[in-house]
């Protein structure tokens, strides 16, 4: 139990207000995490809150880079210390590449890579300071692998950019004690992936896909995210870890 401990941590994540964020808020909350829930709609974090005692809800839309360097500040105002950062806002949608215009690239870009970048940024100097620290950064199968049939190509380009630059990150700063590593779901109900498992023939491509021939349930992906935020985890960095029923072994 003891290496699983989480107990007054103090962990961001970001993308909390729906979704597998919502879900990372609630576990990391029940595992004695002090929980900082980062998204834009105020409502759903509100929700949050309400469900998580203590849980500490903040509005802010992660490609504005003030807004992120204000979070950061204010979180160390408060707590003295950031343990942990859950990189997991995301967008997608897939379109065809041909259809796909500059700005929608560059924003979703924005979104998965420049903000995940951005944030570790921000955290890591208390962290390299305190010479501890996990960042895990939420990634995608579709990372590892291109999204054939479907077509997404931002959204692939921007998930294999979370992979490497976590790989990155963990380079520069293992030294002094701070990891970063990415998880890489596979197919989870959410607002995002609502198309997958309401379209019937979609639904059954992935799941007759997936060796173990069904898709992710709600908190699935809590073992590894504690595992890597947790002391249990203590010499791993720079990895990937797929939770996606074998999903990537093809
Ligand atoms: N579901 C899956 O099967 C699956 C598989 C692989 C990877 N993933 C990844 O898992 C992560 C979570 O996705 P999800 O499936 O849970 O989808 P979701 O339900 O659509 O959640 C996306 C979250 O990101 C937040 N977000 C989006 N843009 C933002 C911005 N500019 N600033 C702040 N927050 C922003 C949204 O909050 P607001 O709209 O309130 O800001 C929301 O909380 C994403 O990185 C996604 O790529 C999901």
């Amino acid at each position: 139990m003891h290496l699983f401990d989480l107990t007054d941590r103090v962990v961001i994540v970001t993308g909390a207000s729906s979704g597998l964020g919502d879900q990372f808020a609630r576990a990391l909350h029940a595992y004695g995490a002090k929980v900082i829930a980062v998204a834009r709609r105020r409502d759903r974090l509100d929700a949050l809150a309400q469900a998580c005692p203590g849980l500490d809800a903040r509005t802010l839309d992660v490609t504005d880079d003030e807004g992120c360097a204000r979070l950061v500040a204010d979180v160390l105002d408060t707590y003295g210390r950031i343990d942990g950062l859950v990189n997991n806002a995301g967008v997608g949608a897939p379109i065809p590449a041909i259809e796909e215009d500059l700005d929608d690239f560059r924003r979703v870009l924005d979104v998965n890579v420049t903000s995940v970048f951005h944030l570790a940024r921000l955290v890591a100097p208390g962290m390299l300071a305190a010479g501890r620290g996990s960042i895990v950064n939420i990634a995608s199968i579709y990372g590892l692998g291109s999204t054939y049939p479907v077509g997404d190509a931002s959204y692939t380009a921007s998930k294999a950019a979370v992979i490497n630059l976590t790989r990155d990150l963990a380079g520069q700063w293992g030294k002094h004690g701070v990891r970063v590593n990415a998880i890489a779901p596979g197919f989870f109900r959410s607002e995002m992936a609502e198309e997958l498992f309401t379209n019937e023939r979609a639904h059954k491509r992935i799941s007759q896909g997936t060796p173990m021939r069904r898709t992710g349930a709600p908190g699935e992906l809590d073992g590894a995210l504690i595992f890597l935020l947790s002391d249990a985890s203590s010499f791993v960095t720079g990895q990937t870890i797929a939770v996606d029923g074998g999903w990537s072994t093809h």
